[in-house]
């Protein structure tokens, strides 16, 4: 089995060196964050990810799995080296590929014999080739490598199944060498007969981007939908379930609300957008998709306006910070549009996530209040706002979310509850696409 480096160990990065480990290979994780690297060395995960403590502690006793802030250490001693740090939008809406250029070099510098340096992070078309040219100019010596795209298609929330079990795994590659060393690395997906998908390298870095486009896509044509359903008197969830049992559409990211977030689709969309541009390709219906998902928190806003027209001094609790559920990401979180929103008309926000919280106070501080739980969010207030669809919201007690609210104002971003049981309850609810109708 060749060795692996996985340089960054973030949600991607430590997800996949754990799992690259449970597939039996020998995994050094590298990050340049000390803390973060002597937390996990003590068992303390940087991320929240269902499993991932367990994984990662297994991993280690096994002695598979060891994590480290020694690149050029960890180098020297594998074979193949993934990179999986970040890759941000940056001010201008393209992808910041400063991380990976610095990962590149280093590699290079370090490098002693050949070694795949296999790309993870999501990057533009083309990126491949940069690297390539960065890695050659900083080699010590006359030695060779080969480069891969392997885009991750992991899921926040259930990061280690999708990583275990993919739909399907991508290979840009353009060496048979390097094509031996790939298989090898993922042999246990052949006993699953997971689809391995070889393609070119340029091939491989724009079919992540087209997957995420594509999602984000379907979300912000099923809000169209909302929009209209709330027009026409339909309602958008029978809809996505009568659109996603034809299986040429599914039922995947097909929820209307407040749109998408994350540190995925936002960003990608952007840096596709930005990639079209360049080369004077229109992607209109990408371009679309943005857009309609930039104007979303407009109609969240629209419906808090109907119930409290003046929010200035108002208690305002907001439930759900995270982008998605079972994750702590708050990455272009739609909460964070609104906290921003509120803050500067002079709301007094009263927020609860069940694992986020700590992310959101780094981010606000003493500028929002933050509560234990749901009902001490709610108390008093004025309205409440539910952005993030956690299971535990989904059990709330309405008959005394309804006592505790100072006015029975909710705004359901996440479709979580049923009109007709709110409306009956004396709830001025709002929730998207759903206007009056039956529920499902
Ligand atoms: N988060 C997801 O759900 C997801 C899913 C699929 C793909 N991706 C892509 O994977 C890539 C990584 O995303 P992420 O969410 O894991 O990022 P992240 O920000 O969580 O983690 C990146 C890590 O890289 C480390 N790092 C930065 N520079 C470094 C360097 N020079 N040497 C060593 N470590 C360094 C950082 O300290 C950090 O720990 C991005 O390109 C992202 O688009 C992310």
């Amino acid at each position: 089995m060749p060795k692996i480096c996985m340089v960054g160990t973030g949600y991607v990065g430590l997800v996949s060196g754990s799992c690259l480990a449970d597939f039996g290979n020998e995994v050094i994780c590298v990050d340049i964050d000390r803390d973060r690297i002597e937390k996990i060395q003590n068992g303390i995960m940087p991320i929240y990810e269902p499993g991932l403590k367990e994984l990662v502690e297994r991993n280690s006793e096994m002695g598979r799995l060891v994590f480290t802030t020694d690149l050029a250490d960890s180098v020297k001693r594998s074979e193949v080296i993934f990179c999986a740090v970040g890759t941000p939008m940056d001010d201008d809406g393209a992808a910041d590929l400063s991380a990976v250029y610095t990962v590149s070099k280093d590699v290079a510098l370090a490098m002693d014999e050949y070694k795949v340096f296999v790309q993870k992070s999501t990057v533009p078309v083309g990126t491949s080739e940069e690297v390539e040219r960065i890695i050659s100019e900083n080699l010590k010596g006359d030695i060779s490598f080969d480069r891969v795209s392997n885009p991750e298609f992991l899921r926040e929330g259930s990061a280690i199944e999708d990583f275990m079990r993919p739909n399907r795994v991508v290979i840009g590659i353009e060496s048979e060498r390097a094509k031996e060393i790939m298989r090898a690395i993922y042999s246990p997906l052949y006993l699953l007969e997971t689809p391995i998908v070889f393609t070119s390298i340029r091939t491989a870095e724009l079919i992540k981007y087209a997957s995420n486009a594509f999602l984000a896509v379907k979300i912000s044509f099923i809000n169209e939908m909302a929009d209209l359903c709330e027009k026409t008197g339909a309602n958008v969830s029978e809809v996505a379930k009568g659109l996603g049992l034809d299986k040429r559409i599914g039922p995947k990211f097909l929820h209307a609300g407040v749109g998408y977030g994350g540190s995925c689709l936002p960003k990608d969309v952007s840096a596709i957008l930005r990639t079209a541009g360049d080369v004077e390709a229109d992607l209109r219906i990408v371009g679309a998709a943005s857009d309609v998902n930039r104007s979303r928190i407009d109609r969240l806003l629209e419906k808090l306006d109907v119930e409290l027209p003046d929010v200035s001094g108002r208690r305002i609790a907001i439930l759900g910070l995270s982008f998605k559920p079972n994750t702590d990401d708050l990455r272009h979180a739609p909460s964070l549009k609104l906290i921003d929103i509120f803050l500067e008309r002079g709301v007094r926000i009263a927020a609860y996530d069940p694992i986020a919280m700590d992310n959101a106070k780094k981010l606000y501080g003493d500028r929002i209040e933050f509560y234990d739980d749901a009902y001490s969010a709610m108390d008093g207030a004025n309205a409440l706002v539910l952005m993030t669809e956690w299971n535990e919201f989904r059990q709330l007690d309405l008959e005394k979310m309804k006592d505790m609210l100072a006015e029975p104002i909710v705004i359901d971003c996440r479709n979580i509850y049923k009109p007709s049981v709110m409306s009956g309850l004396g709830f001025r609810y709002h929730s998207f696409g759903r206007p009056g109708t039956p529920d499902i």
